[in-house]
């Protein structure tokens, strides 16, 4: 979900809208906004898009203070009614809420039984009621809504609009981020600088328990009991034409053909070539202490957990260190056990996704060193770990994860460098991989030219009901994330299996009607590779290969550059990236806001 509000000088509606239309690629089946108009509040709501929201607000809706909202729906169905800003019943408080009441079903009840009329079946609706009564009795907003806070279970960033306080809007974080944007003579907040980005670079970032007023001339912070904390601004260096397509059709293609820039910015100053080791001096851990550990632990979520298990794999390869990779959804539920010489590590392109917060707090909270792998400075999740490196991708738009996805991978390969060197990985070795991460930008330029091959292939394959996908060993997780691909943006069932598997139970699904994916790179398994192509031959099966040369035992190949053994799953994973777009494509779909799904899922 996403949350902007304003206030300043300009008619909010037309900044609020604008904002939305960034947000909407976290969250998009219903929207609304709110202003203040002659200490009367104006709202518009409606099921469906910011688009329509735009052309359900009149062109007289004026307003110089006013909050906005596009949701994803947790609590009740997508509906006008459930789209939020939502009114306390003296239609004097708007509120806009990212997050989960947990206690809200008691707090209505206890609500209705006072008397209170509710018209919506959402969570929020709770908080409009709650800080509606609390402003009767407290002298200041802010006040209203901290009391109304105290009595609240769960997470939430919310926004609060007062109807008799025009020029002010109270905002709050707990679990669901909130970050202010400083103008001039205008204040703008907003779950995700995605929103803020065109009106200012200048951003605070609450922490989790911490309220702020914003008016047009300022801002002020401070914590759930009043004490007035003391923040320092930040400057954003993304900029507004990362959330335009740039002449690319959708997000997803423009960012799957950033590749080799971002590719690029991640390894960028991060190579020695003197001592053949990584740079990576946000993770501040000294050689020794990065010798200590014995194992390490990566948790992150949908593509985050799948380039995890990428990075599993180099790390156990390049450093010789037990490494392996949970998504972080399971691991925060089940109690995990903790070891003092294990190094956590969280990957997150948001830097925001709940579960992943979650279990970092765990790891934290039991003393564990954790370093993140995040994309977006200054997140919850960058904020809460030890250290860590970011990606410098800049902003992901499209739902479905690519440049983000293969940023983390080269940044495990360095990861893994770096713990492989201060062990046992020779300098010769290290120059190997050196070497090896230089080549990949010029490499993917290359593979992204058989992107009309792709293209004419995945309309040939985009008919099938499902396709399985297979690799082994470091071909798995390069299979996970092309299934994952293909789930999200197509709608085609997708399986993946490491081929190995395959004879103890999928084998029986191989049919004409069901193609495989085979990632089969050139490289000590090769042999064995093949041998699962002709096992799936033998069973009528097509075949699309995706490695690096081509065979008869496959009906389509797709044949990309070599790079070093460990190096090739991040190339390898480009093809399939293109193989979801166009199956998405020729099928229709809504590419880059694939149903169901949110691009950071801030809820639990
Ligand atoms: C959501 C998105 C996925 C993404 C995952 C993790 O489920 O739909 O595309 O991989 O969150 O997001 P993160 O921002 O933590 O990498």
């Amino acid at each position: 979900c996403g949350i902007v509000a304003y206030v300043g000088r300009k008619d909010a509606a037309p900044i609020l809208l604008e904002g939305l239309q960034r947000l909407e690629y976290r969250g998009y089946d219903s929207a609304g906004l709110a202003v203040v108009s002659n200490k009367r509040l104006k709202t518009r709501k409606v099921k469906g898009r910011v688009a329509d929201l735009a052309a359900a607000v009149p062109a007289r809706f004026k307003g110089t203070t006013g909050i906005g909202h596009t949701r994803w729906a947790t609590h009740g169905a997508p509906s006008d009614v459930n789209a939020h800003p939502h009114l306390d019943a003296g239609e004097r408080i708007a509120v806009v809420h990212n997050g989960i009441i947990e206690n809200a079903d008691d707090l209505r009840r206890r609500l209705e039984a006072d008397g209170v009329a509710f018209v919506s079946e959402t969570d929020t609706e709770v908080l409009a009621h709650l800080i509606g009564r609390a402003v009767k009795e407290t002298e200041t907003l802010a006040e209203a809504v901290r009391r109304a806070l105290k009595g609240v279970v769960g997470t939430y960033g919310i926004a609060v609009l007062d109807a008799e306080r025009p020029g002010e809007i109270v905002v709050a974080r707990n679990g669901s981020p909130i970050v202010l944007g400083i103008g001039e003579k205008e204040m703008f907040a907003a779950s995700d600088v995605a929103a803020l980005i065109r009106y200012t670079r200048q951003v605070v970032h609450l922490e989790d328990g911490e309220l702020a007023v914003i008016k047009a001339d300022g801002f002020s912070t401070f914590t759930s009991d009043a004490t007035e904390t003391a923040k320092e601004p930040l400057t954003v260096d993304w900029d507004a034409g990362h959330y335009d397509t740039g002449g690319y059709e959708h997000y997803l293609l423009k960012e799957i053909c950033e590749q080799p820039d971002t590719v690029a910015r991640a390894l960028r100053g991060r190579i020695d070539d003197r001592f053949h080791i990584a740079h990576l001096g946000g993770l501040n851990m000294d050689a020794r202490e990065l010798r200590s550990f014995r194992r390490v632990k990566i948790i992150g979520c949908g593509s985050a957990y799948y380039s995890g298990q990428m990075g599993a794999q180099l790390i156990e390869e390049l450093a010789r260190i037990p490494a392996d990779a949970e998504p972080a959804s399971e691991f925060r539920y089940r109690n995990p056990v903790v070891e003092g010489d294990t190094l956590y590590v969280a990957v997150s392109q948001s830097g925001e996704t709940y579960d992943t917060l979650a279990a970092v707090q765990e790891l934290k909270r039991k003393g564990a060193r954790v370093l993140g792998i995040v994309n977006t400075v200054g997140s919850a999740i960058a904020r809460e770990c030890d250290g860590g490196v970011y990606l410098h991708a800049g902003p992901e738009v499209s739902v479905a994860s690519t440049k983000a996805f293969t940023s983390t991978a080269v940044v495990f390969a360095l990861l893994a460098l770096h713990l492989g060197r201060v062990r046992d990985l020779s300098p010769a070795e290290g120059k190997r991989i050196c070497d090896g991460l230089r080549r990949l930008p010029e490499q993917i330029k290359e593979i992204l030219t058989l992107e009309e091959q792709i293209r004419e292939l995945a309309i040939k394959y985009s008919d099938a009901p499902g396709m399985m996908f297979v690799g082994r060993v470091r071909g798995f997780p390069v299979a996970r994330e092309g299934a994952q691909k293909l789930k999200e943006v197509s709608y085609i069932h997708a399986e993946a299996y490491p081929a190995s598997e395959l004879k103890h139970g999928p084998l029986a699904l191989i049919s004409p009607e069901l193609p495989t994916v085979a990632i089969v790179p050139d490289d000590e398994l090769l042999d064995k590779n093949l041998t699962t192509l002709e096992e799936i031959r033998a069973r009528n099966g097509r075949i699309v290969m995706v490695g690096h040369r081509a065979t008869d035992a496959a009906d389509d190949c797709i044949v990309v550059p070599k790079n070093e053994n460990e190096l090739d799953p991040i190339l390898l994973t480009i093809p399939l990236q293109l193989f979801a777009y166009h199956a998405a494509v020729a099928l229709g779909r809504d590419v880059d806001k694939p149903r169901n799904l949110a691009k950071s899922v801030t809820v639990e």
